[in-house]
């Protein structure tokens, strides 16, 4: 891990962040980068064929604010909630711009969907009932198909690996029978014109990735053969591009992913298919940090113990899951500039009532003292904006900045949450 490094446009943003006050009151905040955002998107859209329509994955960030950026770059919205369907229509994302996924959807939510014009990825026999009934009396010009789990296994990470035998998602393709039955639902049904497939988030290597998507095109090969017409024309190979918490760099970038994808599926950029994709984690994680003030620090056992009030209520995963989800943490002065010294094991740890409520296990940074600050990278995905309420620990404000001239301009996203709003959640009414 390259902690002590904080790049140029990281280490300006930190000071103008103390210099504007913002850490004044409030002890923790997220900031989001809205050129890094816009570049990243930018570059996913020029690295694949006009084809493809790119979807974010509103479950790994839901601000509004991020979503309005991304679908102003021109992406469409990948739902799995009616929750993530309102954040997107509030950012004004077109509908036949998004897909709903989720493996327990709402017949009510479905229906909606389906009058919408949203694209649906079932996920199950008993869902292609509902969605069977719909057509039986109405027609609808959403993008319809199963979601396949074509069961090729895990990648590192077995939580976020959803391609296993036995994975809760989608139709089982090599379980007996599910072949021939998908074929002759499809021949039958000839409002099934898609096919979906996502075989897991971080931790997939290209290589899972890629065999998913050869997967459901075999199968869309077979099922146009036999109606004999290009009844499936949609092809979602979903998200699941692992980033790289290591460092900076972007590994794999999107060019690798495209590179893999043609060498093994050609058919998918020669436009035999509209393709769509649903990146998350690789759209925002790096583009966005949390920055919190060290409150106090102790000595326990002979290590060193900086207490600061990021942790758990906003870098969850971090905490539940350290070793698959340690993130680079930065030691900055009370100015924002990098400290330096000598380095010292050292724990840096949260504000909540449980033990493992620890950002950093033993790692080595300059000694913090209070009043300092840490940096904690690439929090942009599935973290502050999965709000943990373990001791009733208010949600922190939300920043995006863009650069302005040698300036940055801070645009609030969210205010810190007050202790009534939060109170109020907990209230009877
Ligand atoms: C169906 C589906 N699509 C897309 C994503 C986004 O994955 P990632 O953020 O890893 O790109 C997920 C994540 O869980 C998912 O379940």
């Amino acid at each position: 891990m390259t902690d002590d490094y904080l790049n140029p446009r990281k280490s300006q943003v930190c000071q103008a962040i103390v210099a504007q006050g913002l850490l004044a009151d409030c002890d923790s905040l997220s900031m989001v980068d809205i050129d890094g955002l816009r570049n990243t998107v930018r570059r996913l859209t020029r690295t694949f064929p006009d084809h493809f329509l790119h979807t974010f994955a509103v479950k790994s960030n839901l601000y509004v604010p991020i979503l309005e950026v991304i679908g102003s770059e021109g992406m469409g919205a990948e739902v799995a909630s009616p929750g993530e369907f309102e954040l997107a229509k509030k950012a004004e994302i077109p509908f036949p711009n998004i897909v709903f996924d989720g493996p327990v959807k709402k017949t009510d939510e479905i229906l909606q969907a389906l009058d919408l014009g949203i694209a649906i990825n079932i996920d199950n026999f008993q869902e292609f009932e509902i969605v069977a009934d719909y057509f039986r009396n109405q027609t609808s010009t959403s993008i319809v198909g199963f979601r396949i789990n074509p069961q090729i296994g895990a990648g590192s990470v077995a939580l976020s690996s959803t391609a296993t035998l036995t994975s809760k998602f989608g139709v089982g393709l090599q379980d007996p029978g599910v072949r021939e039955q998908l074929l002759d639902l499809y021949q039958t049904h000839n409002f099934l014109n898609a096919l979906h497939v996502h075989v897991g988030s971080v931790g997939s290597p290209l290589s899972l990735m890629t065999e998913g998507a050869e997967a459901i095109l075999s199968l869309a090969r077979e099922i146009n053969d036999r109606v004999g017409n290009q009844q499936v024309r949609t092809i979602d190979i979903g998200g699941g591009l692992s980033v790289n918490f290591e460092s900076d760099d972007d590994s794999p970038t999107f060019e690798d992913y495209a590179s893999a994808l043609q060498a093994s599926s050609p058919e998918l950029f020669d436009g035999s298919y509209k393709v769509i994709t649903e990146f998350g984690r690789a759209i925002v994680a790096k583009n966005a940090f949390t920055i919190a003030r060290i409150a106090y620090t102790k000595t326990m056992g002979g290590r060193p113990i900086a207490l600061c009030h990021a942790g758990g209520h906003n870098l969850m995963r971090t905490i539940f899951q350290p070793e698959d989800w340690a993130k680079r943490v930065t030691a900055l002065n009370s100015h924002g500039q990098v400290k330096s010294g000598t380095k010292v094991p050292q724990d840096v740890a949260g504000p909540l009532c449980f033990s493992g409520d620890i950002i950093a296990h033993e790692r080595p940074l300059p000694e913090l003292v209070p009043g300092d600050l840490v940096f904690v990278h690439d929090t942009g995905a599935y973290m502050f904006t999965n709000h943990f309420y373990y001791n009733a620990k208010p949600y922190d404000p939300v920043f995006g900045f863009e650069s302005q001239g040698e300036e940055f301009r801070f645009i609030r996203f969210k205010a810190g949450q007050t202790l009534e709003n939060l109170t109020s959640m907990f209230t009877k009414d």
